[in-house]
């Protein structure tokens, strides 16, 4: 009886570590933050390095989005930087077809960036935050994401 609770016990423990979690991001802007109830979704399980990694931004911004902002991406495992993304916020926008101004409002934007660095196989610490052209700052967003290649582990 008590071996067959420590082996129900442990096959749940085993199902419960290898079902695919949906990630969870979270807010991680200062207060005064311009989009204070932005929430994302990214597409697929895991970031495919050298490729484009997308997702759905949804918040109500009050300001226009404008030439000028910025969007950064940082994934760190254990204190290091793994894998960066840097770049012109109406850049990114622009490609998935947003031209910036983007007027103020509620928003459900998809977009993508191109997205480089290691191949760490193990979820690293992820942030995602962007300033709008006048220097605010627009949103924050973090969640551990696990950055594979995805030749060799397609996304399901
Ligand atoms: C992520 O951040 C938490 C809290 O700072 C830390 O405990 C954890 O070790 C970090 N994970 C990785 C993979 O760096
Ligand atoms: C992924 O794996 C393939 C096949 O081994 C390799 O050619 C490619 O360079 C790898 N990509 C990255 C980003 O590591």
């Amino acid at each position: 009886m008590k071996f067959a609770a420590v082996i129900a016990s442990a096959a749940a423990f085993i199902a419960a570590a290898s079902q695919a979690s949906p990630l969870v991001w979270t807010n991680c802007a200062p207060p005064g933050a311009v989009v204070s109830d932005v929430s994302f979704k990214m597409d697929g399980e895991w970031a495919c390095v050298g490729e484009k990694v997308c997702g759905t931004l949804t918040g109500i911004f009050p300001d226009p989005i404008i030439q000028g902002s910025k969007l950064v991406v940082s994934v760190k495992y254990l204190g290091r930087i793994t894998n960066t993304f840097n770049a012109d916020l109406c850049t990114v926008l622009g490609e998935s077809g947003y031209n910036c101004p983007v007027p103020a409002g509620p928003k459900t934007i998809h977009a993508c960036i191109h997205y480089n660095g290691e191949v760490v196989n193990i979820p690293g610490n992820t942030t995602m935050y962007a300033y709008n052209g006048d220097s605010k700052y627009l949103f924050c967003q973090a969640s551990t994401v696990m950055n594979k290649n995805c030749t060799l582990s397609p996304n399901p």
